[in-house]
């Protein structure tokens, strides 16, 4: 009797791809790394804290750690260029990297929501071009956009116009790329996460009534844990989904099916 050398679960594999990873110094970000590295990964991590990001390289064989804002284009240039230089190329780019500003929109600072366009949304064009230019070239790579259920429904009592708006634009930004470069080896999808306790959202989740909201609105009558990430992420990066670009998968309890 012959024995398979591969089943379903070794399309989810990254052994040996090169991923280049955003945001990777805390919460989301910080996970995701760990998760990309178990499955095979070789990591490029990218976020403006360089010890956070040193830190967390040490601990991942073979992870690179390139300190950079993601607002600035050169930074983003140099991102890709070291990421080449390491690997000669990137199979896989996590966009993650965000911020969030919370004030109500009556009072929102047009220069606090230029800010974070920029970093949600503008940088991750940017990068994507720059990394979506190669991959074009090799007529293979995958983009995964960390989005948000706030790119598919608005907030309101967390009031956000910015981050809102970025991450409405960051799941219509992944339907076009995937769209333009569908025919072309490249696949771009978007993971849209409930809520998950992490410095961004501190506040809400250090305050009881902030937990109580969410446990109030969210089906499933609870907030995510981080691992609840990993297999919707690593079924968008790797050649589980090799039939599946433009799409946005959710991780929120059922927070946007009510
Ligand atoms: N937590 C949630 O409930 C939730 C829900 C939906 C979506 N998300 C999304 O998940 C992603 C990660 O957020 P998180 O919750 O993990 O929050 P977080 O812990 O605050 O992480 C944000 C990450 O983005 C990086 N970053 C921010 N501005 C940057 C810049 N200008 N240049 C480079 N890196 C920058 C930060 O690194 P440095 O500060 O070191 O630069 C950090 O690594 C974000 O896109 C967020 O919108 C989060």
């Amino acid at each position: 009797m012959s024995v398979p050398t591969t089943g379903p679960l070794d399309r989810f594999s990254l052994e040996g791809r090169v991923v280049l990873l955003t945001g990777a110094s805390s919460g989301i970000g910080e996970h995701l790394a760990r998760v990309l590295h178990s499955a095979g990964g070789r990591l490029v991590l990218a976020a403006r804290r360089a010890d956070r990001l040193e830190a967390l390289a040490a601990e991942l064989d073979g992870a690179i750690p390139v300190a950079c804002d993601v607002s600035r284009d050169e930074d983003l240039e140099r991102l890709v260029g070291t990421a080449q230089e390491t690997h000669g190329h990137i199979d896989v780019l996590v966009n993650n990297a965000g911020t969030a500003d919370p004030v109500p929109a009556e009072d929102e600072p047009s220069e606090t929501f230029r800010e974070v366009l920029a970093v949600n949304l503008t940088a991750a064009f940017v990068l994507t071009q720059l990394v979506g230019r190669q991959m074009l070239d090799r007529g293979s790579g995958v983009v995964v956009n960390v989005a948000s259920v706030l790119g598919l429904v608005g907030s309101g009592q967390i009031p956000q116009a910015g981050y809102v708006a970025s991450k409405g634009g960051l799941v219509n930004l992944t339907r076009e790329l995937a769209a333009q470069w569908a025919r072309r080896g490249v696949r771009v999808n978007a993971l849209a996460p409930g809520w998950f306790r992490t410095e961004m959202t501190e506040v809400l989740f250090a305050d009881e009534g902030g937990q109580r909201w969410i446990r109030r609105k969210t089906p499933m009558g609870r907030a995510g844990e981080l691992h609840e990430l990993d297999g919707a992420l690593l079924f968008l990066a790797s050649d589980a989904s090799t039939y599946v670009t433009g799409q946005v998968v959710t991780v929120d309890g059922g927070w946007t099916a009510v």
